[in-house]
C-alpha cells in the first residue's frame, strides 16, 4: 500500500460478533497483561481482592506466606463463582458446596470427600493465574506462564519519570467505576487512541491542552501507543494545569490497559477496558494523586476528566449503533492523526491470526 494511503478500518462485524469476541478472549486477553487492582488491596497476608482479565473473572489473594497469586475466581467443583470484591479472609470457601481453598490455591476441604475414595484433593486446587506488580499497580495475566510484567511495560515506567511523575510517591485518591458502555471494547480503545475529535467533541478539554496536530504528539513503543500533549494557557480556565507535570500522557499499553497523566500537580488515572459480550464494555479508573495535592486542584481535576468521559460515552454508544446499522461494513482512518488505531488493529490482527483483508 503507498505511503500515506487512506487505510480501511477493521471489519465492523468484528464490533458485534460473540464468535470474535470468543478469539479476542482466547487469543488476546489470555495472553495479556492487564491492570486489575491497586497493591493496598492485597498488601498484607489475608487480603484478597476480584478482578477480570478481558472477560476472565480472576482472584487475587496473598496467602500467609506473602505471596501474591492470582486464581480464576470459579469453583474447580461445579463452576460457582469464589468471591466478590475486597475481602479479608483465611480461606476462600465456596458458597456452593463449601469446597475451601487456602489462600495458596490448594483445596483443603470439601463436605463428604472422606466418603468418596478416589476424591483427588491435590488435583483440585484453584487454576493459577500469573499476577506481578509495578509501584502501587496490580496487573494480571491468565497465561500462568506469562513472561514479566516488566517485559510489557517497555518503556512506560521511564516516560513517566520523565515526565516528572513519581509513581511510588502517589496516594490512592478513588475508584470510578462507569456504567456499562453500550459498545465493543475496541470502540472505547480507538476512540482513546485518537484526539482528532478532541477539538470537536471535547471543548472543555480543548481549552485546557494544546491538541492541534503539530504540538499533540502520537509514539508506539512495543505493546504500548502514547499521546503527549502540552498544556495550552496554564490550563485555559478550565483548571490549574500548572506544576511539574509539565505535559499531559495518554497511554494504551496492548490490548486493553489505559494510563491517563495530566499536566499540573502529580496524578494519574489507570484502569482496563473490559468485554462484556460482543457489545458492551465494563470500564473503571483507579485516580492517585501527589501526597500534596489539595481538594480543589483535584476537584476541578475531577470535574475536567468526568466531562470528557461523559462526551466520550456519548461517541462511543453512537458509533457502535452506526457500526451496527448494517449500511457499511468498515470505516476508513486516517494514516497520520489516525496512526495509533491503525496500529492497534495491527495489533489486534496479529494477536487474532486473522486475513487482514477480511
Ligand atoms: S460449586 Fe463450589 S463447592 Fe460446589
Ligand atoms: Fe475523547
Amino acid at each position: 500500500m503507498a505511503a500515506g494511503a487512506m487505510l480501511p478500518t477493521l471489519p465492523y462485524a468484528w464490533y458485534a460478533d460473540p464468535a470474535v469476541a470468543r478469539v479476542e478472549q482466547e487469543r488476546l486477553f489470555a495472553v495479556s497483561w492487564q491492570y486489575a487492582a491497586r497493591a493496598d488491596q492485597v498488601a498484607e497476608p489475608g487480603q484478597l481482592t476480584t478482578a477480570f482479565a478481558g472477560s476472565l473473572p480472576v482472584v487475587l489473594a496473598r496467602a500467609r506466606d506473602g505471596v501474591l497469586r492470582g486464581f480464576v475466581n470459579v469453583c474447580r467443583h461445579r463452576g460457582h463463582p469464589l468471591c466478590d470484591g475486597d475481602a479479608r479472609r483465611e480461606t476462600i470457601q465456596c458458597p456452593y458446596h463449601a469446597w475451601t481453598y487456602s489462600l495458596d490455591g490448594v483445596l483443603r476441604n470439601a463436605p463428604r470427600a472422606g466418603r468418596e475414595p478416589g476424591f483427588d484433593r491435590e488435583s483440585l486446587g484453584l487454576v493459577p493465574v500469573s499476577v506481578d506488580t509495578w509501584g502501587p499497580f496490580v496487573f494480571v495475566n491468565p497465561d500462568p506462564t506469562a513472561a514479566p510484567l516488566a517485559d510489557a511495560l517497555v518503556e512506560l515506567p521511564a516516560l513517566l519519570a520523565d515526565g516528572g511523575l513519581d509513581v511510588d510517591a502517589l496516594r490512592f485518591h478513588a475508584r470510578a467505576v462507569s456504567d456499562e458502555y453500550a459498545a465493543n471494547w475496541k470502540v472505547c480503545v480507538e476512540n482513546f487512541l485518537e484526539c482528532y475529535h478532541c477539538a470537536v467533541a471535547h471543548p472543555a478539554l480543548t481549552k485546557a491542552l494544546d491538541v492541534s496536530p503539530d504540538r499533540y504528539v502520537l509514539e508506539t513503543r512495543g505493546r504500548l501507543a502514547t499521546q503527549v500533549g502540552p498544556p495550552r494557557d496554564g490550563g485555559g480556565g478550565v483548571y490549574d494545569a500548572t506544576g511539574e507535570i509539565e505535559r499531559g500522557q495518554f497511554h494504551l499499553l496492548f490490548p486493553n490497559t489505559v494510563v491517563n497523566v495530566m499536566p499540573g500537580r502529580p496524578n494519574l488515572s489507570i484502569g482496563p477496558v473490559l468485554p462484556h459480550g460482543s457489545d458492551r464494555t465494563h470500564r473503571f479508573l483507579d485516580y492517585f494523586v501527589g501526597a500534596d495535592v489539595d481538594e480543589s486542584w483535584l476537584a476541578d481535576y475531577r470535574a475536567l476528566d468526568d466531562q470528557v468521559g461523559a462526551e466520550d460515552r456519548a461517541l462511543v454508544e453512537a458509533v457502535q449503533r452506526g457500526m451496527a446499522s448494517g449500511g457499511l461494513e468498515h470505516g476508513t482512518l486516517l494514516p497520520e492523526s489516525e496512526q495509533l488505531i491503525a496500529w492497534f488493529q495491527t495489533s489486534v490482527v496479529e494477536a487474532l491470526g486473522a486475513d487482514t483483508d477480511a
